[in-house]
Parts: C-alpha cells; structure tokens; sequence
C-alpha cells in the first residue's frame, strides 16, 4: 500500500507550474466548439484545506500559492482567478486539485475520467465530483488502464499523468506508458509531471521519450535551486506531448516570473525545451 497522501503537498511550487500548464491546456481545448475529454490518471482527493494538520505539518503551499495569491499578476489570471473561487474574502485557505481545476473547464459536453487508488482519497474525490454525470470516478490503477480509454469517442482529448513517483519504477513506467497511449491516439494532448529529486532519473525519461520516436513534445520546468543530491525535490517540470501552439510563448513568459517569485534570492531557473519537434 502506497502511503503518499497529496494533503501534504498541495499549492506548492510543483502543483503551480503542474497547475499553470493544465489551465493553459485546457483554456486551448474550450476555444473550439468541439468536445473533448480529460483523463487524470492520478486525481488525488481534488480538493485540499490549507488549514488541515497535513498542510500545517509542512506549510508546503507558503511557498507556492502561498507567493502568488492576492498578487496582480496578469499573466496568472486565469489559474489565480480560479484559485480566488475557493477562497473566501481574499483569504487563502483551500486549494483546487487537478480534478476541480478540469471541471471548472467541463462542458455539457466534455467528459471526464478521474482514476485514485488511495481509499480515503478516493472517498474525498467521489465525494467531491458527485452528482456530475460526465465525471467518472475510477478506484484504479490509473497508469496501467488509462489506454483502454483511448482513442476517446471525441477524438479530442487531454490525459494528465501525476505519479507521486514514490516507486522508482514509475519513471519507466510512464514513459512506456506513454509510448502505448500514443501509439493508440496519436492525437492527443499529454502532460506529464515530474519531480526533480535525483536529475539522472529525468535526464534518462527525457532520452527515452526522444528516443520514442514521439513527435511534438516540449518540456518546462521551475527549479527553486540548483540540483542537489538528498536534499528532496529542488526541481518539478511537465512534459507535454502535442502542446497547443500557444503553450511554448506562454511559458516563456510564465516560467521567468515563477522563478523569481517563488525561489529565494537568485536561486530560482527555468527550462523550457523542445524534446521532439512536430
Ligand atoms: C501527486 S498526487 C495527485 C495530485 C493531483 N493530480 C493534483 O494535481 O491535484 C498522486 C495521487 O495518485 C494516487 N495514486 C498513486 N498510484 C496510483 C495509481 N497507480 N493509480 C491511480 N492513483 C494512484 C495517490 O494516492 C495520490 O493521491
């Protein structure tokens, strides 16, 4: 039994950058009349108290929302603004998962499929997504069954794959699963979140995705300081396969100014590459 519970971590560093992307993409997707699904293979409870005794253990969201809410910063809009919806009189005490940031998104008729093994967190999610009859919620493992879903009836489409990465084999794991769901819906939309924790391990992903022979994928990560070994996670990034064609300038933007805000001093960088052009 895996023991990771996204309580503890919810609104830092790595659920903005993972956040700010997932509202990019989606923004894209509901610009056309068309529908499309979302497939979160790893939806966490979708919904977190910043008051609570896990998100007061490690105030992890000081440092991450925590910077940015309540600021002007035009470039954010859209991710602050749906933040602010939780959020009472301005103050910050609750933080929207990817399944409720999805939603916000959802039309009549867009679908979505929410995968979480944890059996609280699964309880929290169901609980949080019911009554909506678009949504489907799934006590799966999400990596390993998330490709029956694929291609989706609409032929648009967006996965986000969100390991806590506590297996190492997850690195492997998600590169071969991205390898199988593309090769089925070649079309789609992927956004892959990592963590930088030991940079080898990102390094040898970045390899085997080129190596896939995958086409269209970019990569953009917000570092807090440089590498460094046992010190835990300096680093988080996304890989996108099939980006909209807007995401590459706007995270040009975006990138720079999360590393200034969030890291302290001048400790903050930013990457942003393209891994396989289109
Ligand atoms: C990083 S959290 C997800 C956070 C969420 N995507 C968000 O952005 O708000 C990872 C979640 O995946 C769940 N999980 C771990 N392995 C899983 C699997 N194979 N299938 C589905 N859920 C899994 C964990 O219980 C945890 O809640």
């Amino acid at each position: 039994m895996l023991s990771y519970r996204h309580s503890f971590h919810a609104g830092n560093f790595a659920d903005v950058i993972k956040h700010v992307v997932l509202v990019e993409i989606l923004e894209y997707l509901i610009r056309k009349d068309k529908p499309f699904t979302y497939i979160d293979t790893h939806a966490g409870a979708g919904y977190y108290a910043l008051t609570s005794e896990p998100s007061g253990k490690t105030r992890e969201y000081e440092s991450g929302i925590g910077k940015l809410f309540g600021q002007a910063l035009p470039e954010l809009a859209s991710y602050l603004s749906i933040v602010g919806q939780y959020n009472n009189a301005g103050r910050l005490a609750h933080y929207p998962g990817s399944p409720l940031i999805a939603r916000h998104f959802l039309r009549r008729e867009d679908r979505a499929w929410l995968y979480e093994l944890h059996p609280r967190d699964f309880e929290l999610l169901a609980a949080n997504m019911a009554g909506q009859r678009s949504i489907k919620v799934l006590k799966e493992d999400g990596l390993k069954t998330f490709t029956r879903l694929l291609p989706p009836l609409s032929r648009r489409g967006l996965v986000l794959i969100d390991p806590s990465y506590e297996l190492k084999t997850d690195y492997a794991a998600v590169v071969n699963a991205l390898i199988t769901a593309h090769r089925r819906f070649a079309g789609g939309i992927y956004a892959l979140w990592y963590p930088v924790v030991e940079r080898e391990r990102i390094h040898q992903m970045e390899k085997a995705l080129i190596g896939s022979g995958i086409r269209d994928i970019q990569l953009f990560e917000l570092g807090l300081t440089a590498d460094s070994r046992g010190h835990g996670m300096t680093a988080a990034g996304m890989i996108v396969i099939n980006p909209p064609w807007t995401l590459l300038t706007r995270m040009q933007t975006i990138l720079p100014l999360l590393a200034s805000t969030l890291a302290s001093g001048s400790n903050g960088y930013h990457r942003c590459r393209i891994l396989a052009q289109e």
